[in-house]
């Protein structure tokens, strides 16, 4: 093992990370994370802090849960890897397909496809809408729709169906045939709109017009999150993803819902189509399924596409797609367990409780802060603020005052996420009600800070 010296002068050097400007990284190093338990991260130096971004969506359960632990050291003994790819799978695999499929029933989930993680699930929707629609003999429905400020990884399909130009201008030309629709963003949207179920209403509109527009008969599939998560926790109206699905069937369309940060408890429900009453055809999921600690994902497959893959006689419904750790037996064995420990921590419930403590102290914040533009969430412990210059203009505050923010927060005990103008708070769900005013308090530090 290096020294602690040789790991901090030699941090950003060799390793360009994701998400980050390689000079920035060296310019500003980042900071480094050297243990965990419970819902805390320490640094190098041994600083001590709430981890509010909860690893990035994903460490559920907090970092010390022995279960998952254990489930993943004892099938690194009894099988570490071997392929799921034609005539060969796994015990593990097995047995949590298995299980997917009982716990996400009222989703009117049947199948489970394997990943190895949320972007990977994501292109996996997809390609099986477009498979979906030539296997019933209608080859030209291909094109997506989403939503802007949607994100959905960073694939290229995936890239093509994100809702936030961050992700896509340096890497376009991207898929032809994607097409977005205004979000369900009160804070901003090209309606003025400011109540949520006009405009939901209105983007369900938008939906309708751009169906029209491209021909149902050359659309694959819509997909969405439930709400919408990196692009700043956009919950839409409880309206919204109801007329979606009514829209996308009574027009042949394939609903596809990226739970990726969504399922397993983050909204206060066991899913975000569950929250919203909604039946996907398919559900991309990774994260949360292995609580983070192994790299991991799920597409779930309802009805519908089930009986149109399996009744197949062609021989065109081969899933000609896959990935090597597609059904990986220790991310599999880790899911097992993370589910089992997921139910009986009843973290959505717990989600539910510290979120709605969460979202009414962020709202103290900002009647406290004038920088404070809008406050998000509502729905279990994602939440967002929106940092302005001045409220009547809107502007986004800039990356110096995010910076402030960030540093005094993490001096005062809280790791956040920043996301241009946006706070996101993502923290484990096993938070508690302490935690909760821990962060709020450590915000409020950040945005006094600001003089
Ligand atoms: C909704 C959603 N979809 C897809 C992804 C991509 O997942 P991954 O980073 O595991 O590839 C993310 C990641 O944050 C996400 O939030």
């Amino acid at each position: 093992m290096k020294t602690a010296n040789f790991i901090k002068e030699n941090n950003a050097r060799q390793f360009w990370q994701p998400m980050t400007h390689p000079a920035d990284a060296q310019a500003n190093p980042p900071k480094i994370i050297t243990g965990a338990s419970g819902v805390r991260i320490r640094d190098i130096d041994g600083h001590e802090t709430i981890d509010a971004v909860g690893g990035l969506w994903n460490v559920n359960l907090g970092y010390s849960n022995d279960a998952v632990k254990q489930a993943i050291a004892g099938q690194l003994d009894s099988l570490p890897y071997y392929s799921t790819f034609r005539g060969t799978t796994n015990d593990a695999a097995i047995e949590l397909a298995y299980d997917l499929c009982d716990f996400f029933a009222p989703e009117g989930i049947q199948r489970a496809f394997y990943t190895s993680g949320g972007s990977d699930s994501v292109e996996t929707a997809l390609r099986l809408a477009r498979q979906y629609h030539k296997l019933r003999g209608q080859p030209q429905r291909t094109k997506f729709l989403s939503l802007k400020k949607g994100y959905h990884g960073t694939h290229f399909g995936g890239a093509s169906v994100n809702g936030n130009n961050k992700f896509r201008t340096d890497y376009e030309p991207l898929l032809p045939g994607c097409f977005h629709i205004p979000a369900p963003y009160t804070y901003r949207n090209p309606f003025n709109e400011t109540d949520p179920a006009r405009l939901a209403q209105l983007c369900a509109q938008a939906l309708e017009d751009e169906i029209a527009f491209q021909g149902a008969e050359t659309i694959a599939a819509f997909i969405m999150e439930p709400i919408l998560g990196a692009g700043g926790v956009i919950p839409p109206h409880e309206s919204f993803m109801p007329m979606v699905r009514e829209i996308c069937d009574r027009n042949g369309i394939l609903l596809i819902a990226d739970e990726v940060i969504t399922a397993f408890g983050r909204t206060g429900a066991w899913s975000g189509s569950r929250l919203w009453g909604v039946q996907p055809d398919m559900m991309c999921t990774a994260k949360a399924i292995t609580n983070g600690y192994f790299p991991f994902g799920a597409v779930l497959i309802g009805a519908r596409m089930t009986e149109v893959f399996e009744g197949d006689t062609s021989g065109k419904g081969a899933i000609s797609h896959g990935y090597t750790y597609s059904g990986h037996p220790v991310g599999a064995a880790a899911a097992v367990v993370c589910l089992k420990e997921t139910l009986k921590a009843d973290v959505a419930s717990n989600a539910a409780a510290r979120g709605a403590e969460l979202y009414s102290g962020l709202q103290a914040l900002a009647a406290k802060h004038e920088m404070i533009g809008d406050v998000r969430g509502g729905h279990g412990l994602m939440a967002a603020l929106e940092v302005v210059t001045d409220r009547a203009s809107k502007a986004p505050a800039n990356a110096a005052t995010m910076n402030t923010v960030y540093e005094t927060a993490y001096r005062a005990g809280v790791m956040l996420r920043i996301s241009g103008p946006n706070i996101i708070l993502s923290p484990p769900l096993v938070l508690s009600a302490q935690d909760v005013a821990d962060i709020l308090s450590a915000l409020d530090a950040g945005f006094a800070a600001l003089g």
